[in-house]
Parts: C-alpha cells; structure tokens; sequence
C-alpha cells in the first residue's frame, strides 16, 4: 500500500500514521519527523528548515522534495508506507508521483482527514509527545495515566515549539491542502474524505474500511 494523509495540522494525521504502522507494519514517513530530527541535529539544512518551521511557514519545496526522494528511495520504503505531511502542495504531489512512477509504482490512496479550525487550535494548545517514542497524546481527550510521562516507555512528553497559539494561527492559515492539490487527486479517483472528528478509534475505522472499499469511484 501506497498511502498518503492530507489534512490541516492538528487534523489527526501523525496519531492514524502511528496506529496503521503499528496495526499493519507499513512503513510510517513523516516529514514533519524528519525535519524535527534535522533541527536536533544542527546540520545545515535542520538550521535552514527551523527559520521557516519556528514561524509556521513551510520549508521550500526545494529543500524538502529531495529530502522526500531519498527516503523512499531506501530499501524499507519498497513495500509500501503510509506518508503524513507530504505533499502540502501540487508541485510536491507531481514529484512524488514521478518518484513512484519511475519505480513501477503509484499511490494508492490520499486520504483527506478534515476538522474545523477551532477544534485543531484547541488540540494543538494541548498536544504533548514523547521524546523517546514519539507517541502523540491530547491534555483532554487523550492524557498520559502519569502527567509528563509517555504510557508506553515513560518517556518524558514536550511541546512543540511550533503549537504556540500565534505559530498556529500562521499554520492554519497557510497549511491547509490546497484546493489544486486535492484536484489532483480526485481526478485521479484517489481522494477520499474524512471526519476527522470522530474519535481517533473511529478515524481510524474509517480509515480501514476506505482502504476495503478500495479506489473511490
Ligand atoms: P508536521 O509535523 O507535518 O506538522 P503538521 O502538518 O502541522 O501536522 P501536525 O503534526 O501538527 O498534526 P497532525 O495532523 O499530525 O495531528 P496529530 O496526530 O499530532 O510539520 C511541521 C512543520 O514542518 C510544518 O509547519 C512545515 O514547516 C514543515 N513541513 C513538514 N512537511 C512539509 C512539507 N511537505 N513541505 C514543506 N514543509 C513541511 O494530532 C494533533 C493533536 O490532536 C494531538 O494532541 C492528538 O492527540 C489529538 N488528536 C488526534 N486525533 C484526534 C481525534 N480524533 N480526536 C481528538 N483529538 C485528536
């Protein structure tokens, strides 16, 4: 399976990324991640990347395409992966599609997950992760047993600079799938859409049972 999700941030796509990389063993790409991990490391292009993350905006598609192309190009992304955070955009969509298709590959399904701007500015407000899992959980909807500490490996949990209200408000207003990228996909018959909310248990049937029916007619 090829997947991808689209969806404003805060619409869901990290945690369902998560959950169908563990039910299923598909590969989990986040550029979102992949960035992060590049910031943590200081290298040149993390440095670069922060100046646009810190402010909401996206990183250009110069710099994170190639940074795309590479990663599906390793050996555990040839049977499949369920993409989170990429493409934002048309031109991101056209090159993944040459990246698959010069492969013998195409994607299978984007799955659009949608949730109106001020349910996404209060799940951002009180999102806490893992540092060591990455595990995602929510203040009120979906706390730790212990506060600060992951259920999983008792990592600590931290906030990302990036769900400051303001930096939100920047995201929301910049980062939603735009109208051509979403057109992309239907015409292909590959988009479907998603309310994203519903619980994530739910969200997640809805996921599967999308993946069941198959391409949209
Ligand atoms: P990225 O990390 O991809 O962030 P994002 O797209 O803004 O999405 P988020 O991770 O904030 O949200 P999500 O949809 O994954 O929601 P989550 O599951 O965490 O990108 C970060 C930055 O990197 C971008 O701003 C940009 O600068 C750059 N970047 C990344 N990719 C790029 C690209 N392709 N091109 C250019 N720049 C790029 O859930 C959110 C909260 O809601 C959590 O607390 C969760 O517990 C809770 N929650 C989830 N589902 C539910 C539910 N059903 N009900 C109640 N609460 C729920």
């Amino acid at each position: 399976m090829y997947l991808i999700l689209l969806g404003a941030p805060g619409t869901g796509k990290g945690t369902q990324a998560k959950i169908l990389a563990e039910r299923k063993g598909w590969l989990h790409i986040s550029t979102g991640d992949m960035l992060r991990e590049q910031v943590a490391q200081k290298t040149q292009f993390g440095v670069e990347a922060k100046s646009y993350m810190d402010r909401g905006a996206l990183v250009p598609d110069v710099l994170i395409i190639s940074m795309l192309q590479s990663r599906i190009r390793e050996p555990d992304a040839a049977r499949g992966f369920v993409l989170d955070g990429f493409p934002r955009n048309l031109a991101q969509a056209k090159a993944l599609d040459h990246a698959l298709t010069s492969t013998g590959k195409n994607i299978d399904l984007a799955l659009n997950i949608t949730v109106p701007d001020e349910e996404l500015v209060r799940r951002l407000s009180g999102r806490w992760i893992c540092r060591t899992c990455g595990e995602i959980y929510q203040e009120s909807t979906r706390p730790p047993k212990v506060a600060g500490r992951c259920d999983k490996d008792g990592g600590e949990l931290y906030q990302r600079n990036d769900d400051k209200p303001e930096t939100v408000r920047q995201r929301l207003a910049d980062q939603k799938p735009p109208e051509d990228l979403l057109r992309h996909y239907r015409r292909k018959g590959k988009l479907v859409e998603i309310d994203g909310t519903q619980k994530v248990e739910d969200v997640t049937k809805a996921l599967l049972d999308a993946m069941k029916a198959g391409v949209p007619a």
